[in-house]
């Protein structure tokens, strides 16, 4: 997949404007991971080095087209300390610019138009400037206007920070060293069942963790107390362990996981065998085998590709043992170039950051649906449009 990009592109004097997704969070107006913003700095720099004048838009939140303070990118503005545009249809500002000058224009999401990707909302967006650059892997999954209509108006093409994330997740799926283990955790069936039909055809072996373990060892008829399951995803279940036997993939579900008698994060934490679960029993991590058995499959692997926690790692480490172990130890390997390990999702993503290792990885995503979705073979709608024909 090859995409346009910006080398042999002058830019100097130009008005381009960049589509980033800012979509961070913020606690307390402060931002607590700014993974995605950091991330877009080199496309930033390479713009505002090569003399261009850059305008940088995104999203932040779901404001459904209505202007929401608390929403309001005015906080990465002063957390990136340039400029703050207050309403991204304007563009009284642009005539004030030199070259190297970089703004950020308010929430796209302010206007219905974005999300419904209107052709005549992306028209006056794209109005003014020169040149279009997606740098926004994370919503490129997502048809909007400032993603796909606006490649309509406007000479497109994509930044360093959307190339790297397409070559890295192709090479995934196309040509991984062997062997690939996968690691798919997470609560919610229903937004992985493609992610694993996907991967079954890939991948050497799958472990299921998580809650969404929980519910495949219930549809092989294990006990799972009083713990968060699908009970309803017996067929899914079965029907995806019944095309990796087809496609030679090995799955591996839990053998015993973390337990308490309520959901709290400050309870005592008992380890049971996934055929012990009392009936009061609540799952909140997998167990000490289960993790020892995920982590030896690091001495053999040599790529590996990680999604959605083993448990409540939220709550920090009495939850998150199994997610905690297993990300401390994938670092070491991928350090020493044992394996190449990407990784993708926000909460993974923080249980990264909550041992210190997201530097480590060997690619980390700044996608969260995005990730998913090109992993799940889709073509995203924000890539297909800026594709070399
Ligand atoms: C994300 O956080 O995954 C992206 O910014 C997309 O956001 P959305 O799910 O609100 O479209």
């Amino acid at each position: 997949m090859k995409l346009r990009n910006l080398d042999g592109v002058n830019v100097r004097g130009k008005y381009v404007l960049l589509r980033t997704d800012f979509n961070v969070q913020i606690v307390d107006g402060q931002i607590t991971d700014s993974f995605r913003i950091d991330s877009v700095m080199k496309t930033i720099k390479r713009l505002r080095n090569a003399g261009a004048r850059v305008v940088i838009c995104s999203h932040l939140g779901r404001p459904k087209g209505k202007k929401v303070d608390d929403l309001s990118l005015r906080i990465v503005a002063e957390y990136l300390n340039i400029p703050f545009v207050d309403d991204c249809l304007r563009k009284d500002f642009l005539s004030g610019m030199k070259n190297g000058d970089v703004v950020l224009l308010e929430n796209l999401r302010f206007y219905g138009g974005e999300e419904n990707n209107e052709k005549s909302f992306a028209k006056k967006l794209a109005d003014g400037f020169d040149i279009y650059v997606n740098d926004a892997f994370a919503v490129s999954h997502r048809k909007a206007a400032s993603i796909v209509a606006i490649t309509k108006y406007l000479p497109s093409y994509a930044g360093d920070l959307l190339e790297s994330e397409v070559e890295n997740l192709s090479a995934l799926l196309k040509s991984p060293k062997r062997p690939l283990v996968a690691f798919i955790g997470g609560a919610k069936i229903d937004t992985k069942i493609n992610v694993l039909k996907k991967l079954v055809r890939v991948a050497d072996k799958i472990v299921i963790g998580g809650a969404m373990g929980t519910t495949f060892n219930f549809a092989l008829g294990l006990p799972v107390g009083n713990s968060l399951c699908e009970f309803d995803k017996t067929n899914v279940v079965m029907n995806i362990l019944k095309l990796a036997q087809k496609n030679n993939c090995e799955i591996l579900l839990p053998i015993d996981k973390g337990v308490g008698k309520v959901f709290d994060k400050n309870e005592k934490r008992i380890n049971r065998d996934a055929g012990q679960i009392a009936d009061d029993d609540v799952i909140m991590d997998d167990g000490k085998k289960t993790t020892q058995r995920t982590i030896d499959l690091l001495y053999t692997a040599k790529t590996v590709v990680w999604n959605g926690t083993f448990g409540m790692a939220e709550w920090g480490k009495r939850w998150g043992y199994s997610t905690f172990e297993f990300a401390k130890h994938l670092a070491h390997f991928s350090k020493t170039k044992k394996i190449k390990s990407i990784v993708g999702g926000g909460d993974t993503v923080a249980a990264l950051d909550a041992c210190g290792v997201r530097k480590d990885m060997t690619f980390v995503s700044t996608g969260g649906g995005a990730f998913l979705e090109f992993i799940e073979g889709k073509t995203l709608p924000g890539i297909k449009v800026l594709m070399k024909k």
